[in-house]
């Protein structure tokens, strides 16, 4: 099966009532652990990179590691620019094989989110890709994403219509509370439903993405604590949300933070089972085993993309 858009999946997955998993990828054993629990759950899948993880592992290793899990699972699968940051990156993306691109402009102001969204959609429709824009702005920390909570704000509904309709994005990421990085919430979590039904009921069937999306396990955040590692008050989104926002407009959640907790607490666990260890394959594989369990566990139980490919 050749790479995929995400037309049809957030189609289905809209009528459905569920998401799909969009999972940020950065090395062979986090695809490995992603499409094997996918494979094992027939689900299908976006595959996530940022412009950090292209930095990191270079366009060229990413795009035939893909290619070599479309080989070994025969799934769905969507390889997709996470956080775009300009037209250059996108069009670089474009060309290099990916068949969605995220083009995040939600730093903006309206009018020039909507000229560098429009762009961007121009030339990626014409090479047959698809494009998320966003609109309102997640607080949080990540690599190359940095947003601080004064700087934040939720995503406005009276704006969706005309953003959509001047842009021909194919999905909108929207501002309802969430936000990146291990660290989401002071106190109890509250998102706001409110302004996802609103925006639903101005843009009727069109995907919505939700990022920041990461519930922060917190048994991987033990696992790390236990281990020698230090993230008092970590906090993510509780599932049960997860599975209300899946059940409506909600298509595609990201999914970043609690793959690296689950990585690393693997990890820790095993030097701390193993000090004598010094065989990478060794401790990889427990981060890999680790991912596939937790990817298996968002399929079934807060995406309902189980059997859907
Ligand atoms: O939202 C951001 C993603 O989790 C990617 O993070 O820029 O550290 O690769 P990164
Ligand atoms: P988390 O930090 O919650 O995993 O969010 C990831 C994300 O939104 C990637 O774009
Ligand atoms: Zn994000």
């Amino acid at each position: 099966m050749p790479l995929v858009t995400s037309k049809e999946m957030f189609k289905k997955a809209y009528e459905g009532g569920y998401a799909i998993g969009a999972f940020n990828v950065n090395n062979m054993e986090i695809i490995q652990g992603i499409t094997e629990a996918a494979k094992l759950e027939n689900a299908p899948l976006i595959l996530q990179v940022s412009k950090g993880a292209r930095a990191y592992a270079k366009h060229v290793y990413l795009m035939k590691m893909i290619e070599a899990a479309i080989a070994d699972t025969d799934l769905p699968i969507v390889v997709h620019l996470d956080h775009g940051p300009d037209f250059e990156t996108c069009k670089s993306c474009i060309d290099g094989g990916f068949t969605s691109v995220m083009i995040d402009g939600s730093h903006l102001p309206f009018e020039e989110n909507i000229a560098q969204t429009k762009k961007v959609v121009e030339y990626a429709h014409d090479h047959g890709v698809v494009v998320e824009a966003e609109l309102g702005r997640l607080a949080g920390v990540e690599d190359e994403v940095k947003v601080s909570a004064e700087d934040s704000s939720y995503t406005q509904p009276d704006e969706v219509v005309e953003f959509a309709t001047r842009t021909g994005c194919d999905s909108l990421a929207i501002a309802i509370g969430t936000s990146h990085g291990a660290f989401k919430f002071k106190g109890e979590p509250k998102l706001r439903f409110d302004i996802l039904e609103e925006v639903s009921k101005r843009l009727p069937g069109f995907p919505i993405v939700l990022h920041g999306a990461s519930s922060v396990i917190p048994e991987y955040v033990d696992m790390i604590n236990q281990y020698g590692g230090n993230m008092p008050g970590a906090q993510g989104v509780p599932e049960a949300m997860l599975r209300q926002a899946a059940s409506m407009a909600v298509c595609k959640i990201n999914i970043d933070s609690d793959l690296r907790l689950a990585f690393t607490g693997e990890v820790r666990k095993h030097f701390a089972e193993h000090p004598d260890h010094f065989d990478p394959r060794q401790y990889l594989s427990d981060a890999r085993d680790g991912i596939r369990g937790m990817v298996r566990h968002k399929i079934v139980n807060v995406l309902g993309c189980n059997g859907k490919a």
